[in-house]
């Protein structure tokens, strides 16, 4: 019995709706687009499925094939989005995969290293804060010296100890390293007429063998403060203005008679030892002092060799020991410690 047309169209309506159906069913088995492309082959190829069904429209009355091709067209069209989408998803899956390959996004992030001043950096910058709060200049001077800033200017006489090569490094007759920071006074004074008030830090070398306690090369401190009416008791005050700033409010100052020949009077400096409060510890060596430099006023004959008038100047000077200092600070027993750039060291000080 020939099939009336209802019931061809409504055999066609279903077979479209079962080949959806069994597409939507392969799609979710696709996982590439090598497979992707041989169901599109499948279904909408020269001989795929749908093709084979669209064929079918030639057995059907002509009356009814422009519904027929219609409803195929339609199918068509939702298979072809079918593939679209899956072929979208396919990517972005592949996207995913690949930077999840690349990026733990789950991973802890470890923080970047920061860097830090070294610690006698820093100990130069806690020494000279105080005095730059009141005015003072910080200049830096050359480490390369002349006889004459660093010895003969100073007063210090062709037969002082301290110019003996054994003590300096001499680069030419003439020549040397600075075996201290004080050439500065003179290069300063010079340059510039009374009043000055100055810090002048930076290396400083001399001949000595290495050991916990020395280094051929360190560090100092120089204050200079020259004008009218300036007396001992201003260095007695700076001085322990300075300690106070390093060390805490609780330091005392103690100035102990010495000799230097850029300065009369003189006085080695000692602070009270901050390990102990001045009761005696290793730090200080059980004496609860710790000396940390000189000091004293500067010597008339110093002030005539920049052409400064004495009767109308007087002035201070001071040198401290910036490794003495940072050795107190940060609780280091041994001066090498500064120079071996132990990473761990210097990140624990920094
Ligand atoms: N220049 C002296 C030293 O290196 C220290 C000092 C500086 C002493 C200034 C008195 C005044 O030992």
């Amino acid at each position: 019995m020939p099939s009336s047309p209802d019931t061809l169209l409504s055999d066609l309506h279903t077979s479209l709706e079962a080949l959806q159906r069994t597409l939507s069913a392969d799609l979710t088995l696709v996982r590439d687009g090598d497979a992707l492309e041989a169901l599109r082959v499948a279904y909408l190829g020269r001989s795929g499925r749908l093709t084979t069904i669209r064929r079918g429209i030639g057995s059907l009355p002509v009356a009814e094939r422009p519904e027929a091709g219609r409803q195929i067209n339609e199918a068509a069209a939702r298979i072809e989005s079918s593939f679209a989408e899956h072929a979208t998803r396919l990517s972005r899956a592949a996207l995913d995969a690949e930077s999840a390959a690349r990026v733990d996004v789950t991973g802890t992030v470890p923080w970047p290293r920061r860097g830090a001043l070294h610690p006698l950096r820093q100990t130069i910058e806690a020494i000279v804060e105080p005095f730059q709060r009141r005015g003072f200049a910080v200049v830096l001077g050359t480490e390369i010296e002349e006889e004459r800033t660093n010895f003969d200017a100073l007063n210090i006489g062709p037969d002082h100890p301290a110019r003996e090569g054994l003590d300096s490094f001499y680069l030419a007759p003439g020549t040397l390293l600075r075996t201290h920071t004080s050439p500065m006074q003179i290069r300063m004074m010079e340059r510039h007429p009374a009043p000055v008030a100055l810090l002048v830090p930076g290396a400083v070398y001399r001949r000595d063998a290495v050991d916990a306690r020395h280094s051929p090369m360190f560090h100092q401190v120089e204050g200079l403060c020259v004008g009218e009416h300036v007396h001992f008791g201003h260095l007695r005050e700076a001085l322990l203005a300075l300690c106070r700033h390093l060390f805490g409010a609780a330091q005392h100052v103690r100035l102990r008679p010495s000799f230097f020949p850029f300065t009369e009077p003189s006085a080695e400096v000692d602070t009270s030892c901050p390990g102990c409060d001045g009761s005696g510890c290793r730090t200080c060596g059980g004496s609860g002092w710790i000396e940390i430099g000189g000091a004293g006023m500067v010597h008339p004959q110093v002030l005539r060799n920049v052409g400064y008038d004495p009767e109308r100047l007087t002035g201070w000077a001071f040198g401290v020991g910036v490794e003495r200092i940072a050795m107190v600070r940060y609780g280091i027993d041994d001066i090498r410690t500064f120079f071996e750039n132990d990473r761990s060291l210097l990140e624990q000080l920094g």
